[in-house]
């Protein structure tokens, strides 16, 4: 019998070989990637390490993507961790001081480094030096420590968050934005290929359009609707299954789904239409605040479904025609 171990290491060889290795193959962020080329080009030119890159935007965006392939451009290795992983000070100075000249120190969720640690992080990154303590009470004194030259990738999905301490420190900051139906066209293409697949070019653009702008969901979307066309059919991927799917799924033409309805139909039926603050909302349908705001309010806001005003969320027309609420009567 094949063991949970095997078998979650073939998702993970599934999910990486999904993602794109090169600055060439990664799919739009244009003005991003032709500023890194540059940025990258430049730092090996002279033979130094790339100035710290800083990478916010919505879950799924290809933040995570990018680091690996600043470091595979860079010709570097890459070490992974994360924020919340790195509890103390002496957690981080253990890492920086296993980094190879060059390397690239990817720190996901950066926004949740402890402040203590933070700390540690601001002379490293400014000077590739850290203080460490040693001894105990009286005879403790600190030493510094001086760090090969690396270049720190951060992600998060709140830059807001960030200290400014922190965010001052990174000479690259970067956004990434939501992507338009033929970029994660191109991005579904892409991953039929890879997983062996056919599929149907409207069935390829379905699929895009019910992404909510996110190559994750894509891919995601993609691999569920793989799966009726390999049940329900013989597993070519056509428009007919595809429809199918999505409406089994509860996506709908706008890749909306049943968390984003409850929200927007929350707003309305319960504080009529809203503004209304984002913890009465989130109590009131049972969602965090935070998943609400890190992954469905963005979206909800680029396709202009919600305002943000200084008293609280509000519903627009755009979203009751959507949803077929009339605004004044309540159900049509
Ligand atoms: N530009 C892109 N071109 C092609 N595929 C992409 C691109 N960006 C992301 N993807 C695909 O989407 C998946 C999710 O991307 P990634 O993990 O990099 O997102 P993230 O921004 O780090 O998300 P999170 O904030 O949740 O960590 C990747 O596995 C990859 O397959
Ligand atoms: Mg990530």
């Amino acid at each position: 019998m094949e063991s949970t171990f095997e078998e979650l290491n073939r998702a993970n060889d599934e999910e990486s070989s999904l993602r794109p290795q090169s600055l060439d193959e990664y799919v739009g962020q244009k003005e991003l990637k032709e500023n890194l080329r540059i940025f990258i080009q430049a730092a090996k030119n002279r033979n130094e390490s790339l100035d710290h890159v800083l990478l916010y935007g919505p879950p799924g965006l290809g933040k995570t993507t990018m680091a690996y392939i600043i470091a595979n451009e860079l010709g570097s290795n890459i070490k992974i961790t994360t924020g919340p992983s790195i509890e103390k000070s002496g957690d981080l100075a253990g890492i920086l001081s296993s980094l190879e000249p060059g390397d690239v120190l990817f720190i996901d969720e950066i926004h949740r480094l402890p402040k203590q640690v933070e700390e540690v992080l601001y002379p490293a990154m400014e000077d590739y030096s850290i203080d460490i303590m040693v001894g105990k009470d009286s005879t403790s004194r600190s030493i510094r420590l001086d760090l090969p030259a690396f270049t720190l990738v951060g992600a998060t999905t709140r830059a807001g968050d960030l200290s400014s301490p922190l965010r001052d420190r990174f000479g690259i900051k970067d956004k990434l934005n939501y992507y338009s139906t033929e970029e994660l066209s191109q991005i579904v293409s892409r991953t039929s290929r890879v997983l062996n697949t056919t599929i149907d070019p409207e069935a390829v653009v379905e699929i895009a359009k019910r992404s909510r702008g996110t190559p994750r969901i894509a891919n995601n979307l993609f691999k569920r609707v793989r799966d009726f066309a390999q049940v329900l059919n013989d597993g070519h991927i056509s428009m007919e299954v595809t429809k199918h799917a999505l409406e089994r799924l509860k996506v709908d033409e706008l890749g909306l789904d049943d968390v984003d309805i409850r929200y927007l139909k929350g707003i309305i039926e319960r504080f009529h239409g809203g503004p209304v603050g984002l913890e009465a909302i989130a109590s009131s349908i049972s969602e965090e605040t935070t998943t609400l705001e890190d992954v469905y309010e963005p979206y909800l806001l680029q396709i202009g479904f919600i305002n943000r005003t200084p008293r609280g969320r509000v519903v627009t027309e755009k979203a009751y025609d959507h949803l077929k609420i009339d605004h004044n009567q309540g159900l049509f």
